[in-house]
């Protein structure tokens, strides 16, 4: 039988367009086609996810770990390759979007997923720390309120969670960022649950905090380091937002933060300014990058990124690939500096712990004076 050209035409036309998806090499479409220049809803994160995992599994596999108050999956992708033999594999923490209307956040943890899952196999370094670390990145923590934020124009800077106002309030959501147990409730802090940075009824009273607490926490001793995004303010934030201690490696991380700074800085040529947070923002407690250090995790950092306030949260979507540009540098810098410590001359800083036992001021910020981060 002898087919008329359009139909052979129309044969090639299915058969390209259906393995146009397939063509490309193994396992890199979905990263591919996803437009990082772009911010998504949270729907779509969750489809980009699932196509991450699906397309690339000896690297990218995904884990549920805690429910939001709505009930919704917290899910973190884990990137690691096959360990070395004889070698016990560590872990480096991340994660965006624990402050709903930081929209650049999420558009990060994106970011740096597609970089490394692009750029593995061309890089022996990264390959090599792929092989001793896993990487857990949760690019959406606090999924209630990110989705709330999505609503509509008037709810697009909403901050907080979404759990529901206590007996005699009527506002909803706690600053999930003050909720941590790290010397909690003590500074930076307000206990009016319509304050923006309302820090809950107890330390972990909030599911996403506590769902953060429970698995880093069975996984504490072989963490190397929790790296939190956030924007905006251009810092990169360092333990403790108390102002009474300090961390016992603080000249360490000062100096692994400028290195990252330094690096960010060569990208676009933007100033990070690196500190603990009452040196170069305002006093907090209860918040998750003291909570790791407290619990013994040697390296915390809190990612501000862009802008330094013509935007702010309202960053524009052309500001999404510099801003991951430079960002992606710095956090590259901390995650090969802690990898080398670790696995080419061995030894930690002695993952000691802190506690306040003494507050001599109490020392309260004011949020209408500066845009809380
Ligand atoms: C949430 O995660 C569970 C696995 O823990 C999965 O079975 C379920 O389909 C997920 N729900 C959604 C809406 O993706
Ligand atoms: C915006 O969305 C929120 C959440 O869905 C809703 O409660 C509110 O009524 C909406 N406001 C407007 C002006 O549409
Ligand atoms: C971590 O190590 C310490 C000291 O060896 C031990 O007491 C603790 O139980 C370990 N924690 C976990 C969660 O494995
Ligand atoms: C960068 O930040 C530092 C510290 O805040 C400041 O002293 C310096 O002037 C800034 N440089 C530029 C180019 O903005
Ligand atoms: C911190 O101080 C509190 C109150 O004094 C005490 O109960 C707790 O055991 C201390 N924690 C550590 C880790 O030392
Ligand atoms: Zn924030």
């Amino acid at each position: 039988m002898k087919m008329a050209p359009w139909i052979l035409g129309l044969f090639w036309l299915i058969n390209t367009g259906l393995e146009t998806p397939h063509s490309f090499v193994d396992g890199l479409e979905s990263t591919w086609t996803h437009d990082y220049t772009k911010y998504h809803p949270m729907e779509e994160i969750y489809r980009w996810m699932k196509d991450v995992e699906q397309k690339n599994p000896n690297l990218v596999s995904s884990v549920v770990y805690g429910l939001t108050y709505e009930k919704r999956n917290i899910t973190l992708l884990k990137l690691g390759l096959q360990k070395q033999e004889g070698r016990e594999k560590k872990v480096i923490w991340m994660d965006c979007g624990i402050h709903a209307r930081e929209w650049i956040a999420p558009a990060f943890c994106q970011w740096f997923i597609k970089e490394i899952v692009h750029s593995y196999k061309n890089n022996k370094k990264l390959e090599q720390m792929l092989q001793n670390l896993d990487i857990y990145v949760t690019p959406v923590i606090n999924v209630d309120g990110y989705i709330f934020s999505w609503a509509n124009d008037s709810t697009r800077l909403w901050r907080k969670s979404r759990s529901p106002p206590p007996p005699g309030s009527s506002c909803y959501g706690v600053d999930l960022n003050r909720n941590f147990n790290a010397n909690w409730g003590t500074v930076g802090v307000s206990f009016d649950s319509c304050a923006n940075n309302y820090c809950g009824k107890t330390p972990g009273s909030e599911p996403e905090a506590k769902a953060v607490m429970g698995f880093v926490g069975q996984m504490v001793n072989k963490t190397l380091c929790y790296l939190t995004i956030h924007s905006a303010g251009q810092l990169i934030l360092l333990p403790y937002g108390h102002p009474e201690i300090s961390a016992p490696n603080y000249n360490e991380l000062v100096s692994v933060g400028e290195a990252a700074a330094k690096e960010m800085k060569k990208v676009h040529g933007m100033n990070y300014t690196v500190g603990t947070s009452p040196q170069i923002l305002y006093p907090n407690s209860g918040s998750s990058r003291d909570w790791a250090r407290l619990i013994g995790i040697p390296f915390s950092y809190t990612f501000e990124l862009r802008d330094k306030g013509e935007f702010s949260h309202l960053l524009p979507e052309e500001q999404i690939q510099p801003t991951c540009e430079e960002a992606y540098a710095g956090a590259v810098s901390i995650i090969t500096y802690v990898h080398d410590k670790t696995f080419n001359s061995g030894g930690l800083p002695n993952a000691a712990i802190t506690n306040v036992t003494v507050w001599s001021t109490i020392v309260a910020v004011s949020l209408s004076t500066v845009v809380a981060t």
